[in-house]
């Protein structure tokens, strides 16, 4: 499984990026708009430190809009792939942009039948934002779930983005459902590298050597 960084911090990225666990990036508007200054200028610096795809979202809600952004932000770098909303409009500027080699991901998909649609339509990726259906008390997971099972009887090339994660335990269970790639905050990667006993193992092995010497 790949794991994608879900934030548009630069200093969050060099980071990842160092510690060598990162596939590629996404970011969306909130995310962008958190750290301000110019996003063109973001993505082009998102895209030195990494060279798997990055998500970068169009703002437009009408399909020529998309279209227009689309080809202004896949322009910065070749990895960029743009992330469009999942509506009509949305999946009619997937299927022109996939025409033009753009590669897209359709975002806020919290259907199966949503998630066939923007399949069908020709989406690299699709992102299914599984925590924003459990704060709902819905099972975002088994949403992921049901993708992935049909996606692989279907042999489709659509990969799946498990988006919205909020806890090191979202991981597991999307890698169990199949996901391709799970985007994580930084805060949850962090997260996965810690195991108290991992601390204490350490720090027993440690006391231990200055015992004997
Ligand atoms: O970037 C898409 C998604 O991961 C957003 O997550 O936490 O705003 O529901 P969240």
């Amino acid at each position: 499984m790949k794991l994608f960084l879900d934030t548009a911090n630069l200093q969050e990225i060099k980071q990842a990026a160092a510690w060598g666990v990162i596939d590629g990036v996404t970011t969306n508007p909130t995310l962008v708009a958190k750290e301000g200054g110019d996003f063109p200028s973001r993505l082009a610096q998102i895209c030195e430190f990494i060279k798997g795809p990055v998500s970068a979202e169009v703002l437009a809600t009408d399909t020529s809009g998309m279209i227009a952004e689309a080809r202004t932000l896949a322009a910065i770098a070749p990895q960029v792939v743009i992330k469009i909303p999942m509506t009509a409009a949305g999946l009619q500027a997937v299927t022109a942009l996939k025409e033009e080699g753009i590669r897209c991901n359709v975002t806020l998909i919290f259907s199966f039948n949503q998630a066939l649609l923007a399949a069908k339509a020709g989406a690299s990726y699709i992102s299914p934002f599984l925590g924003r259906l459990d704060d709902l008390g819905h099972d975002g997971v088994q949403l992921v779930s049901n993708i992935c099972e049909v996606f692989r009887h279907y042999n489709f090339a659509t990969e799946v983005i498990a988006a919205s994660i909020r806890h090191p335990l979202h991981v597991l269970q999307v890698a169990q459902a199949g996901a391709h790639i799970a985007t994580l905050p930084f805060s949850v990667l962090e997260k996965m590298f810690n195991h108290p006993l991992t601390e204490q193992g350490i720090e027993r092995f440690l006391a231990d050597w200055q015992k004997v010497r």
